[in-house]
């Protein structure tokens, strides 16, 4: 039986700071399937590719080779075999990779991927249809999520403690809306939380609160 667990939620919640933990805490390896989507855009960046140009995406695809890595128990995503982990948080990575992951041949490509990864070993993989669609038989499936306005003030931080300033909180709560609609609303794989997916909002939580709270339900289902 696997025992993979699956997270996924709007950008923000704290996906991945939390099933890092998670995935330290129960010895499992942690998927970042949003960096797989992250490559590909940037790739489509690199290129010049319009976003909306589906026939240029699809011959992208075909092409194209993404891959993980692990180093030191990190994930490392390898664009055409370079390690492009450096590359890929920036704003404009972020507005490509949404709108691009929206082309169902990307997703077909990228699905396919995880699920090979997830069929090897146990995995605590974060993204947006990862309960629905990629691992419908997981373990456990977890839709985290929090206000606009914690996650706005959680990636402004975040980015002022990276010393990139020049972006405002409004701008950012903007920038997480369009996402959030765009993500949720696409015809494909759209993000919206598994029937059998236990809802936890973190808003008034703590990164270490939720990654408890996640562990503890992990113990009781292995009761069950
Ligand atoms: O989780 P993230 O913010 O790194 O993801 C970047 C984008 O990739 C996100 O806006 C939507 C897309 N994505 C997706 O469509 N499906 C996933 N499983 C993960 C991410």
């Amino acid at each position: 039986m696997n025992h993979n667990i699956a997270i996924d939620g709007p950008a923000g919640a704290g996906k991945s700071t939390v099933a890092k933990s998670i995935a330290k805490e129960l010895h499992y390896i942690y998927v970042d399937t949003g960096a797989m989507y992250r490559a590909m855009a940037l790739y489509l960046l690199r290129k010049g590719i319009d976003p909306k140009d589906s026939k240029q995406i699809e011959e992208a695809c075909e092409i194209v080779d993404i891959t993980l890595d692990y180093v030191n128990n990190e994930q490392v995503v390898l664009l055409n075999g370079e390690n492009v982990n450096g590359l890929i948080r920036t704003e404009e990575v972020s507005a490509m990779a949404s709108e691009s992951s929206k082309n169902g041949k990307v997703r077909e490509r990228l699905v396919s991927l995880q699920q090979a990864l997830a069929k090897r070993t146990d995995v605590v993989m974060d993204g947006r249809d990862i309960g629905t669609v990629v691992l419908p038989d997981a373990f456990l499936k977890i839709y985290l999520t929090a206000s606009t306005a914690v996650r706005a003030k959680r990636r402004y931080d975040e980015l002022k403690e990276k010393g990139t300033d020049g972006i405002s909180l409004a701008e950012i709560e903007k920038d997480i809306e369009a996402r959030d609609r765009q993500d949720m609303t696409r015809e494909i794989s759209p993000l919206k939380q598994a029937e059998d997916a236990i809802l936890v909002d973190s808003s008034a939580l703590s990164a270490e609160e939720v990654v408890e709270k996640i562990v503890s339900l992990v113990k009781d289902n292995y009761k069950e």
